[in-house]
């Protein structure tokens, strides 16, 4: 199909905890990539054009032609920063392809979030992609901050290198000349909270010359600095500087100097000392200390370096007001977003103060203007080839209708409430646990080993047999096939598990397919099928290693490339290598998740009081949880074929943030889980 998108880069925002105004200087910074990113589905052209669509309908599509001698649009056009990526990477390496792209984004603009780096770096992946160059991250983040640099901004390297660089749990300490990125991990219990003032700063605007201008000074503020004869002997750039000399005799040497240059060079010098201390603070789970830092960077932002105003020194006041342990001003200023550190449990607190203080004073909802963010430290830009049926939809963004979002709301009470050993607890009137006790050591390799084999035979199944005779679903008759199942095999323990489990993972299946078939899935094309298997990986684990992954969408994007990846090949080669890596992959993945819910239905089996008969109800519950997980999935799919997969995971996310109604997490990290705010 020509209109078929084949690939897709995403770029993400970021926030920075602290070392502003210092990268330009050669000093370290300490950003955190965002969940929030610029995106954009593509397709190769045969010639030299690049042909922009922005699903933001306030930025008008554009065009142009690759060269490496590019004129700009207009000043402030979002177009300049496609070409900016353009004209550099064809001057790196001649490439020249040109490409139709989708862009889109929810990261606020003129927010001090870095949505134009984002931009940048992703149109750069876009043409790589185009033209089949890949380029090496660190080259890739030096050349993107110097392309930046064509829309007028002398900016220095952090936003393209945490977009580049970032990762998920981390903030990333960045050191520049050379150019290195280490990971700083966040502590589990602290919270990043984004809190914009909603004053624009757009960095293409009038910010721009701020901007520069504080550029030029601190470049004057240290050849006056070492004009003096005093200065004889002295590192003679800032680095040099801050490394070599004591702080007292900075701090000497910043007062010598006229204003407003004393206070430019004084900022930049005790930032950069900030940014150390800060990263020994994260490091030793100091949260007070790390909060001081922040304060004292905003300070010194307003006083010395004059790039606040007035609306985020009041947004600053406020969130300490209301229990953050530190606030600042993040990105270049002028307007924007603060960055405020707290500890889970005074997130609440944090977030209903802002909303009535700051915001309620302002007659504004911060949830309807999109103003509160929680961050969630992100991984970096990457690159994906489409799956075949997400190409052939391609991406829409028309919002939900309210039967939708009801249809919606039915998925994820069956997807994310409750788990299944929750439900097997409700039945056998004992924690899950006290089964567990019961099953003897060797039980979790078996487990293992019978949940591999029983994927493996579904994974047939589906392949081969799938899609043959459209039916409707019916639910009960599986679910009395099922219990049969389980009845007729009594509870043997774990010896039965091998035989039985085959038998009731293909009847749930085939229950599945229908499903799958009622929602309107085309059971013909092999994602489908692959997107029957991945049922098994839902509705848990409620006992979990890492339970930053039971919820629904977590796990489809743990499993996305690897359901990407068997489709095409199943398409390509239908199964006839089952050893083939990416099926092996997926299916242990999937086994992964889906041993935790057999190990549970075996720990409930094993429960004295639950005999042969017994065993035959576990299984149903076993079956129609799954059907649960089916009937959830295979809306939400439906949903995205109709709007789009970011647009569903949007929706799906704002659901949760409606407070009263929001699905109770199964696993250890629910009580901390900050509200989620998208
Ligand atoms: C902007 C620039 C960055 C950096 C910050 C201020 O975001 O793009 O390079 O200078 O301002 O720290």
């Amino acid at each position: 199909m020509a209109s078929r998108w084949t690939h897709r880069v995403r770029a993400p925002g970021r926030v920075n905890l602290i070392g502003e105004h210092t990268d330009y200087n050669g000093l370290p910074v300490l950003p955190v990539a965002i969940q929030r990113s610029v995106r954009i589905e593509l397709r190769a052209r045969g010639d030299r054009r690049v042909r922009l669509t922005n699903e933001d309908p306030r930025f008008e599509p554009c065009e142009f032609e690759i060269a490496a001698d590019l004129a700009p649009f207009p000043s402030g056009h979002w177009g300049n920063y496609a070409k900016a990526a353009a004209q550099a990477l064809q001057r790196r390496s001649g490439l020249d392809g040109g490409f139709d792209g989708l862009v889109a984004g929810d990261i606020p603009a003129a927010a001090g979030l870095s949505s134009s780096s984002a931009l940048v770096v992703a149109s750069a992946l876009a043409l790589l992609a185009a033209n089949g160059i890949e380029l090496e991250r660190g080259e890739l983040m030096e050349l993107t901050a110097s392309a930046e640099r064509y829309v007028g901004t002398d900016s220095g390297g952090m936003d393209q290198a945490i977009s580049l660089g970032g990762r998920a749990g981390h903030a990333v300490r960045i050191d520049f000349d050379p150019l290195r990125l280490e990971p700083v991990p966040l502590p589990a219990d602290w919270r990043i909270v984004i809190a914009n003032s909603l004053v624009e700063a757009r960095k293409s605007g009038g910010a721009q010359a701020a901007y520069n201008a504080r550029v030029r000074e601190c470049r004057e503020a240290l050849a006056a600095l070492l004009a003096r004869p005093t200065a004889l002997g002295l590192p003679t750039t800032y680095r040099g500087l801050v490394s070599g000399v004591q702080s007292g005799r900075l701090l000497e040497l910043a007062a010598a100097l006229p204003a407003p240059l004393s206070g430019r060079f004084r900022h930049v010098v005790t930032e950069a000392a900030r940014v150390d201390e800060a990263v020994a603070a994260m490091r030793a789970g100091d949260l007070e200390a790390f909060g001081r830092l922040l304060d004292a960077s905003h300070a010194s932002l307003r006083d010395d370096y004059e790039v606040s105003c007035k609306e985020l020194d009041e947004l600053v006041g406020c969130a300490r007001e209301h229990g953050a342990a530190g606030a600042r001003l993040t990105g270049a200023g002028f307007g924007g977003c603060a960055v405020l550190a707290a500890r889970a449990e005074a997130l609440p607190g944090l977030l209903a103060g802002l909303a009535q203080s700051f915001y309620g004073r302002r007659g504004i909802d911060p949830v309807a203007r999109d103003a509160l963010l929680v961050a969630e430290p992100s991984d970096g830009a990457q690159t994906d080839r489409l799956e075949d049926a997400y190409a052939r939809v391609g991406p829409t963004t028309m919002p939900l209708s309210a039967a939708e979002i009801e249809d919606l709301r039915r998925a994820q009470k069956l997807l994310e409430h409750p788990g299944l050993a929750i439900k097997l607890t409700n039945l056998i009137g004992t924690p899950i646990e006290k089964g567990m006790a019961l099953l003897p050591k060797r039980a979790s390799t078996l487990v293992n080993d019978a949940t591999t084999k029983a994927l493996r035979a579904a994974l047939r199944l589906a392949v081969v047999t799938m899609g043959k005779k459209p039916r409707p679903a019916s639910r009960a008759t599986h679910r009395v096939l099922a219990i049969g199942s389980g009845a007729a095999g009594g509870f043997f323990g774990l010896p039965a598990l091998a035989i039985e489990l085959p038998v009731s993972t293909a009847i749930i299946l085939r229950s599945v397919a229908d499903i799958a078939r009622s929602e309107g899935e085309d059971l013909s094309s092999p994602e489908s099928r692959l997107a029957c298997i991945e049922v098994f990986a839902f509705g848990g684990p409620s006992r979990g290693d890492d339970a930053a992954e039971t919820g629904y969408f977590a796990v489809r994007s743990a499993l996305s490339i690897a359901v990407a990846e068997a489709a095409q090949f199943i398409a390509e080669k239908g199964l006839v290598e089952e050893g083939a890596p990416v099926l092996v992959r997926l299916v242990a993945q999937i086994a992964s998740r889906f041993s935790v819910a057999v190990s549970e239905k075996l720990a409930a089996q094993a429960v004295p009081v639950v005999g042969a008969l017994g065993g035959a109800t576990v299984n149903a519950i076993f079956v129609s949880h799954f059907q649960d997980m089916a009937t959830g999935h295979f809306i939400v799919r439906r949903l995205e074929r109709a709007h789009g997969f970011e647009e569903v995971r949007r929706a799906y996310a704002n659901l949760d943030l409606a407070g009263s109604r929001a699905p109770p997490r199964i696993g250890p990290r629910a009580s901390g889980d900050p509200p989620r705010i998208a």
